[in-house]
C-alpha cells in the first residue's frame, strides 16, 4: 500500500503534526495550544482509526513548531502522543514528550479554599509528581495532590 493511499488526512510542507493523540483529547489540546487563533492552516482529525490506539485524533498545523513549553504541557493531557517536526514534507524529527517538573498558571486548584482563589496576585503553581504511569500534581500553596485527569478535565 502507498504512503499517500495510508495517510488519513492529506500530507502537509513544513509545520507540527500531533499523532496519536487518544480519541476525544484532540479537542482540548487544540483549544489548550490556541492553535486555531494563529491564522494558520489546521487540520483535524478525530477518532481516525490506529492500529495501536484503536482510535486516535490527530492535529496538523502549518507553518508553526510548537514550543518546549507546549510539549511539556502536551506530556501531561497526552503522553503517549508523538510530535513530528516537519520540513519540506519530510518527518525531520520526533520530538521527544518530557514532564515539566512543575506547571505555573495552567490551571486552576480544585481546592476551593485554596489561597490561590482569594489572593488574585498568586499564581497557581503544581509540582508534577510521576508514580509508575500515573501523574499527580500537588499544589505548591495548599499541598493538596490531585490526579491528572481532575486537571485536564476541568480545562
Ligand atoms: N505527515 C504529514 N505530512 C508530511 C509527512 C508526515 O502530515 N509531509 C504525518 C503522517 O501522516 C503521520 C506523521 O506525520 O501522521 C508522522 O509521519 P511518519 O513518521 O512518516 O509516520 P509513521 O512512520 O507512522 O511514524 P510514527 O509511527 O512515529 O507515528
Ligand atoms: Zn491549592
Amino acid at each position: 500500500m502507498s504512503k499517500e493511499y495510508k495517510l488519513q488526512v492529506e500530507a502537509i510542507k513544513n509545520g507540527t503534526v500531533i499523532d496519536h493523540i487518544p480519541s476525544h483529547i484532540g479537542f482540548k489540546v487544540l483549544s489548550l495550544f490556541k492553535m486555531a487563533e494563529s491564522n494558520q492552516r489546521v487540520t483535524i482529525g478525530l477518532n481516525l482509526p490506529s492500529s495501536a490506539l484503536g482510535c486516535k485524533d490527530l492535529i496538523k498545523i502549518e507553518n508553526v513548531f510548537i514550543t518546549e513549553e507546549q510539549a511539556s504541557q502536551l506530556a501531561l493531557f497526552a503522553p503517549q502522543a508523538t510530535v513530528n517536526k516537519i520540513e519540506e514534507y519530510e518527518v525531520v524529527a520526533k520530538l521527544p514528550l518530557v514532564l515539566p517538573e512543575t506547571i505555573i498558571g495552567a490551571f486552576h486548584c480544585p481546592n476551593t479554599n485554596c489561597i490561590t482563589h482569594e489572593e488574585k496576585a498568586v499564581e497557581s503553581s503544581f509540582m508534577v509528581m510521576t508514580k509508575k504511569d500515573d501523574v499527580q500534581l500537588k499544589c505548591k500553596y495548599c499541598e493538596k495532590v490531585f490526579s491528572r485527569e481532575i486537571m485536564t478535565d476541568s480545562h
